[in-house]
């Protein structure tokens, strides 16, 4: 009972926003090249971050469906429906990928992997469900503020191949639809602030830790001046209008006591650029 009338209306992602899969499949064999505008710095990011997808989209998945009993707002249950199915969807392109992307590049995804899913492996073997239902729900406020620079800002993504334009905006959409979901079943299963602030500080610290390692390895390679490549790399990422540029002010937002994924809202956004892409009628 008590758990009934503390998940009753706990959804607060506006009712414009649809949360449902798109059964999309992309045409990956352009990964093969440095495919962003022929920059070995920006496509090994682009690269990075989709290595992590597949393992960490498996967590977030079960992380919130571990809870679905507990969810008795039928709208917030048929958004965690609507959650894990772009979730699997995402997992399964970003697999197919990875494993294109380390084939046709040398890479060996099991090493890219190790230590994710070594820490994954004792995560779930040592800390509480409501601890991985916070991990995601730090991870899920990354996913949307990154997926919030890129459809913002073209820039993050000029000079790159239009299959992998298609690609990275398609999740981004997917991200910014579904970005309060797993934080209002934390919310609904009655998460607290502290774990929810700690989780974040963890993830952060992993986030760029896990990225900067795969760069590192992808970028091993390189036969040019390896200064100048992360000199212009950084710029890139923190210089004025970069990727992260920006980001601070949501960043910190999380930390607020009454912090909703949905004070940004970026709705009125997402919707136009989904009309754009045509997203609207891909949906499965
Ligand atoms: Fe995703
Ligand atoms: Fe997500």
């Amino acid at each position: 009972m008590i758990a009934h009338q503390a998940s009753v209306g706990m959804s607060r992602t506006p009712q414009n926003i649809e949360i449902a899969p798109r059964n999309m499949h992309f045409d990956m064999h352009v990964l093969s090249t440095d495919w962003h505008g022929g920059d070995p710095f920006r496509t090994a990011f682009f690269n990075a971050l989709s290595i992590m997808f597949p393992i960490g989209e498996q967590h977030f998945i079960d992380s919130v469906k571990y809870y679905r009993h507990r969810i008795t707002d039928p709208v917030l249950a048929a958004q965690v429906r609507g959650f894990t199915a772009q979730e699997a969807v995402h997992r399964r392109e970003h697999q197919n990928y990875n494993v294109t992307l380390c084939a046709s590049r040398g890479f060996s995804l099991d090493k890219l992997e190790r230590p994710v899913r070594r820490r994954q492996a004792w995560a779930l073997r040592h800390l509480k469900p409501v601890v991985h239902l916070a991990s995601t729900v730090a991870y899920e406020h990354w996913t949307a503020m990154l997926a919030d620079s890129l459809l913002r800002k073209p820039q993050d993504l000029e000079g790159a191949h239009p299959d992998m334009v298609a690609l990275w905006r398609w999740h981004a959409i997917e991200e910014s639809e579904h970005k309060a979901v797993a934080f209002d079943v934390y919310q609904a299963i009655g998460g607290s602030l502290w774990l929810r602030r700690w989780m974040m500080l963890i993830v952060t610290l992993q986030f760029f830790n896990d990225t900067f390692r795969n760069m590192r390895l992808m970028l091993k390679g390189y036969q040019g001046s390896r200064v100048a490549l992360w000199a212009r790399g950084m710029k890139f990422l923190f210089g004025k209008g970069g990727v992260y540029r920006g980001l601070g002010r949501a960043y910190v937002d999380y930390f607020r006591a009454g912090f909703h994924p949905w004070d940004h809202d970026n709705s009125a956004m997402v919707a136009h650029i989904t009309r754009e892409l045509e997203l609207d009628r891909a949906a499965a």
